[in-house]
């Protein structure tokens, strides 16, 4: 080889390798977004992040949610309850819950409602 060739043979293998990473790259993004987080998570996540402070991550109440009495949302109680209540009680409050009016999308509650409904059945 002469010294042109190598330099085009280094030039060409840089490439090539450039190349493969992006498409590497592409690859391991794609397939992330093709993988989005399991159904419910988002759900969960609100769930974790607003209301188990005082219901517990499986809606059985907290130590501070029983201080506070609230109810097992997972009992015939709070389940008999109508999604539309349940989306005016998380909406506006009652008793000792607080009203969630101003920091939820009318999406974010009922899909806490939904949350809630998932949490039937898992006592
Ligand atoms: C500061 C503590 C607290 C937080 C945070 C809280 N709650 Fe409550 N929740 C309560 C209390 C106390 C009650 C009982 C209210 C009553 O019946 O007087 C309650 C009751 C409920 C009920 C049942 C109402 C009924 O009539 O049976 C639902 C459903 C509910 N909460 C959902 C949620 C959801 C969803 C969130 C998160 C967006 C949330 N709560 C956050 C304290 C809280």
């Amino acid at each position: 080889m002469t010294q042109d060739q190598t330099e085009r043979h280094v030039m060409f293998v840089s490439l090539m390798l450039i190349v493969l990473f992006a498409g590497l790259m592409f690859f391991v993004l794609s397939t992330a977004q093709a993988n989005p987080a399991p159904d419910g998570a988002a759900d969960s996540a609100t769930f974790r992040t607003k209301c188990a402070m005082c219901h517990g991550p499986d809606g059985s109440g907290s130590e501070v949610g029983k201080s506070l009495h609230v109810p097992d949302l997972r009992s015939p109680v709070v389940q008999k309850l109508p999604d539309a209540q349940l989306a005016q009680i998380i909406s506006d409050g009652k008793g000792g819950m607080p009203s969630f009016k101003s920091s939820l999308s009318e999406d974010q509650v009922h899909s806490l409602v939904a949350h809630i409904r998932s949490l039937r059945g898992k006592k």
